[in-house]
């Protein structure tokens, strides 16, 4: 399909971007079940990245299953449709300049593997974001744990359908010990090596 795409070479190179930021770019990739903290705690790391400079933007589902992603369920074959296009948004965003934070639930280990062919192994940080199911379920925020638990959501992850917890994640966070402010401080301070140009 690709065949006839003969590529434009830009003058603005990405390099010329991060230049101007005084930056890096990277995917940070906040893996983990419905309600394990993902978003909350890659709200509260943009906010920390935010205030010293850095530019950021977040992807959740709030944005893209809404959006350019909502002719997709959550079918296996629709997940990993709905994870490779994500990364290939993050993709260009990086190429933009940006520290682009993402949140999805991502449960299979293939397709969080394609994220790191998609922007390249050196551009993505990946976040366990670890609860268990039964804490996720007990906090229960939207209300879904319930509706899967009386058959009224299919292919719930975690009750119905797998999650492939990382093996060797950048990163992990346990939700059930750690608090927010600790956990996002965390986060930050071992990204900050990664954002410096020298
Ligand atoms: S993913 O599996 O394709 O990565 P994604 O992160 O985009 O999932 O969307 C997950 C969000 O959609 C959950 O946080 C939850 O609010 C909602 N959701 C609705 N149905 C399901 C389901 N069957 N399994 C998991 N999450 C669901």
């Amino acid at each position: 399909m690709a065949k006839h795409i003969i590529p434009h070479s830009y003058k603005i190179s990405k390099e010329d971007r991060l230049e101007a930021n005084k930056h890096n770019a990277f995917l940070l990739w906040f893996t983990g079940l419905s309600g394990s903290g993902k978003s909350t705690i890659a709200n509260v790391v943009e906010q920390k990245l935010f205030e010293k400079g850095i530019n950021t933007y977040t992807l959740d589902g709030d944005n893209i299953r809404k959006g350019i992603n909502n002719d997709l369920s959550f079918s296996p074959e629709d997940r990993t449709e709905n994870i490779r296009r994500i990364a290939e948004v993050s993709n260009l965003m990086v190429e933009a300049g940006l520290v682009v934070l993402a949140a999805f639930v991502s449960p299979y280990k293939k397709d969080r593997e394609n994220i790191r062919t998609i922007v390249k192994d050196v551009n993505f940080v990946e976040v366990y974001i670890n609860a268990s199911v039964e804490e996720c379920e007990r906090r229960d925020v939207k209300g879904l744990y319930k509706k899967a638990r009386a058959g009224e959501i299919k292919n719930m992850t975690g009750i119905s359908a797998p999650y492939e917890a990382p093996e060797n994640p950048d990163i992990e966070i346990n939700t059930e010990t750690e608090s927010i402010e600790d956990a996002a401080k965390r986060i930050v301070d071992y990204i900050t090596p990664k954002l410096s140009r020298q």
